[in-house]
């Protein structure tokens, strides 16, 4: 068990509580996280449990903080107070992957998609032949038909996004954000993405939080949906889904799926009238 060691652990006799960790399994803890915006709480004393090697979605209304609680946890946006960590580390010892909802703006244009891809390793320093061989094997492993030379202006919104997922995930980050990687798809491109994401997890057993507006896709690929209320925001409930992967379009008519987005929708909707 870890301890929280600040200043007043030495000048004071004053008990520090100890920090809680999660159950077995359990990957990141967050513990008392508190963050203002303009004086206004978005989250208070806030505390969660994600699972290790598990796909956790985040459903919420409007406004209630999706994207700043993974935000906050990748390190993009600073907490005011509490602590996160990952298996007991803090972030500066954690390789993380972000893709962004904007593939747009995710990409520096001015270099090809190989070298935004390729970008992660180059900064970790790694050789030409790993990188060459790494590179190789996200080509494998995505089944990119498109070519990887042209500027990311030169591909469809799809082929952009899914090389953001490859840079994303090119240094084989602990943990994966995605923040609604498929709002600004189309609905061919989603199909792809999400059975490319869905095989890439079971590869690799990365952890994964996924933000989605889209309840039928947050529970697609979810093994618990995270379920926010209003802000100021807590958890409102987090319900487990366990159907077998690959899941596929049939899973879309299996009773549990059913079930666990009406159950979903019942909580999302109790949640925006409260
Ligand atoms: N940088 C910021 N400054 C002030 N308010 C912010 C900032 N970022 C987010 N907010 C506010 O915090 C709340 C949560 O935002 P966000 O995390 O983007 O919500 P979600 O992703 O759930 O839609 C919103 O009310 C938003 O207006
Ligand atoms: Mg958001």
């Amino acid at each position: 068990m870890s301890v929280v060691l600040n200043a007043s652990n030495y000048d004071a006799d004053v008990p520090v509580p100890a920090f809680k960790p999660g159950p077995a399994g359990t990957h990141i803890t967050i513990r008392g996280l508190t963050k203002y915006f303009a004086g206004w709480p978005l989250y208070e004393d806030f505390n969660l449990d994600i699972p290790k090697h598990k796909i956790v979605s985040v459903f919420g209304p409007n406004g209630c903080g999706k994207s700043t609680l993974i935000n906050m946890i990748a390190g993009l946006v600073p907490i005011d107070a509490g602590e996160i960590l990952f298996d007991g580390k803090s972030l500066k010892d954690t390789k993380i992957g972000y893709v962004f909802q904007n593939y747009r703006e995710a990409m520096f244009p001015w270099m090809r998609t190989i070298d935004n891809i390729a970008y992660p390793l180059k900064l970790e320093g790694r050789s030409k032949a790993e990188v060459d061989r790494r590179m190789a094997e996200l080509v494998a492993s995505f089944d990119v038909k498109f070519d990887l030379k042209r500027y990311p202006y030169e591909l469809s919104g799809g082929q952009q996004q899914t090389a953001s997922i490859m840079r994303a995930l090119a240094n084989n980050p602990e943990v994966l954000f995605l923040d609604e990687p498929f709002s600004a798809l189309d609905f061919e491109m989603t199909l792809f993405i999400r059975e490319k994401l869905q095989e890439v997890f079971m590869q690799t057993g990365t952890t994964m939080l996924l933000v989605s507006h889209d309840l039928e896709e947050a529970v697609y690929l979810a093994d618990q949906v995270l379920l926010l209320t209003k802000r100021p925001t807590r958890v409102a409930e987090i319900l487990p889904y366990g159907d077998a992967r690959p899941r596929t379009v049939e899973t879309l008519s299996e009773a549990s799926f059913i079930g666990t987005k009406k159950r979903s929708l019942e909580i999302f909707q109790r949640e925006v009238r409260r």
